[in-house]
């Protein structure tokens, strides 16, 4: 692989997330400085008679995106239309999955799967890798060699799946010490393990109970499915019968709280968002696998009402794309659809800051201002977006057979440079 380019100043149309509400700001004509340790030194208006071009005519700058949910042994049964979800696990997902015990398998994949995450845009993603510790360990060092962000964790199973993926949780949480080991905080906190329990119903209490031990023990970030099928909902409540509901599966075994993102959230009750709240748990809203699998339509509403802290994901493979300006074009759909009428703008920043925050790396992710990590993309837009602000936002989420991603950097390093054309996946 090319060893990455630095980015010089940019100058250029920037939007600048608020850091805290679903809003950006927009600076027409801007220089942006990169520190030699990857953070913004400093965004201002160009000064008069700025001696830098323009970076990329026709183009806006905005933070990289970040994908709150996204499996990478799925990369290769993209858009199979086997829903829904328990028919496509079995079917579809189980089967694949199970091939990443062949390391060649898993590699060629990785790449793949980093490739496609840059060539969207995407700098930061939270990741689902396969049920084996050899594909998961390779997942990182690819994510490591393509100089992406994110977290990533090995998928916790020992139930409900063929045998070939499970794994009994005495050796599953040791594989997962061993990747915590080598890979979290790695490279000054750009990469992260997660723990990983896929669902409860792949998961017995057993397990469940281990794997919130292991977050707790080395305060790790948290990742799983809720409520996403209602025959899914039917066979968690059999499996649980002491929980009160599917939300108390998750809380009964200690993977409730402020470090946990949990995707879907589809048919929670009005309970069960009180306690999402009160547990300051993050959710990923992940529309495009929603309408695909036919799962049902997440109520924004019910989160954003409550203050709770709400990421977008792909949720590739039953999500059809790596794009997560796709994703907000759906999560536009689906906030229609359900009485949660919002717009571009409020997505796209739920698709860059919302999802930092939702992932709990704020502190560093997901605004364009001096001391921030510069995770920074270029993206084409279409003649009329580029004169007026009112379009901008809706260019970026509506036309995208227009604008390509014409450049991609996660602390000031090009993952994808401007003279770099090759077709985004
Ligand atoms: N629930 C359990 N596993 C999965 C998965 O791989 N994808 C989705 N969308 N839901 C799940
Ligand atoms: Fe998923």
């Amino acid at each position: 692989m090319r060893v990455p380019a630095s980015l010089g100043p940019v100058r250029g149309r920037f939007l600048c997330p608020h850091p805290t509400e679903p809003r950006f700001s927009v600076l027409d004509d801007g220089l942006l400085v990169v520190a030699p340790d990857g953070r913004i030194a400093s965004l201002d208006a160009a000064p008069v008679g700025c001696a830098v071009p323009e970076t990329r005519p026709g183009a806006v700058w905005l933070p990289g995106f970040v994908d709150t949910h996204i499996h990478y042994p799925q990369t290769r049964v993209l858009g199979s239309a086997t829903g829904p979800l328990l028919d496509w696990l079995a079917t579809t997902v189980f089967p694949e999955e199970a091939r990443f015990r062949e390391a060649a398998h898993a590699a060629a994949v990785a790449e793949d799967f980093c490739a496609a995450l840059v060539a969207q845009g995407t700098t930061c993603a939270s990741v689902y890798s396969s049920s084996d510790p050899g594909a998961t360990e390779i997942l990182f060092s690819a994510l490591d060699r393509h100089g992406l962000r994110g977290q990533a964790g090995l998928t916790l199973m020992d139930r409900g799946a063929p045998p070939e993926l499970l794994s009994a949780a005495g050796p599953a949480l040791e594989a997962c010490e061993r990747l915590a080991e080598r890979w979290h905080g790695h490279d000054d906190g750009r990469l992260a393990f997660c723990v990983t329990p896929r669902f409860a119903l792949s998961c017995s209490a057993a397990l469940l109970r281990g794997a919130a031990e292991l977050a707790e023990r080395r305060g790790l970030p948290v990742q799983t499915h809720l409520s996403e099928n209602l025959a899914e909902l039917a066979a968690t409540a059999t499996a649980f019968p002491q929980s009160v509901d599917y939300l108390g599966v998750y809380a009964d075994h200690g993977l409730a709280g402020p470090r946990s993102i949990f995707a879907h959230c589809i048919h929670l009750s009005t309970g069960e968002w009180d306690r999402m709240a009160a547990l300051d748990c993050a959710v990923s809203h992940c529309p495009d696998s929603n309408f695909f699998l036919g799962s049902g339509l997440m109520p924004l509403r019910a989160p954003l009402e409550r203050g709770l802290r709400v990421g977008l994901g792909t949720d590739m493979g039953a999500g059809r794309t790596f794009s997560m300006r796709r994703i907000v074009a759906g999560a536009y759909d689906a906030a229609l659809l359900t009485g949660s009428a919002t717009t571009a703008e409020a997505l796209l920043w739920r698709a860059t800051r919302g999802g930092a925050l939702a992932l709990g790396v704020g502190a560093r992710v997901g605004c364009l201002a001096p001391g921030f990590d510069a995770d920074v993309v270029a993206i084409d837009l279409p003649p009329r977006a580029r004169a007026a602000r009112s379009e901008v936002f809706d260019a970026l989420a509506f036309r995208r057979d227009h604008g390509a991603v014409a450049a991609v950097a996660v602390r000031g390093r090009l993952l994808r440079a401007l003279d770099d054309q090759r077709p985004a996946r």
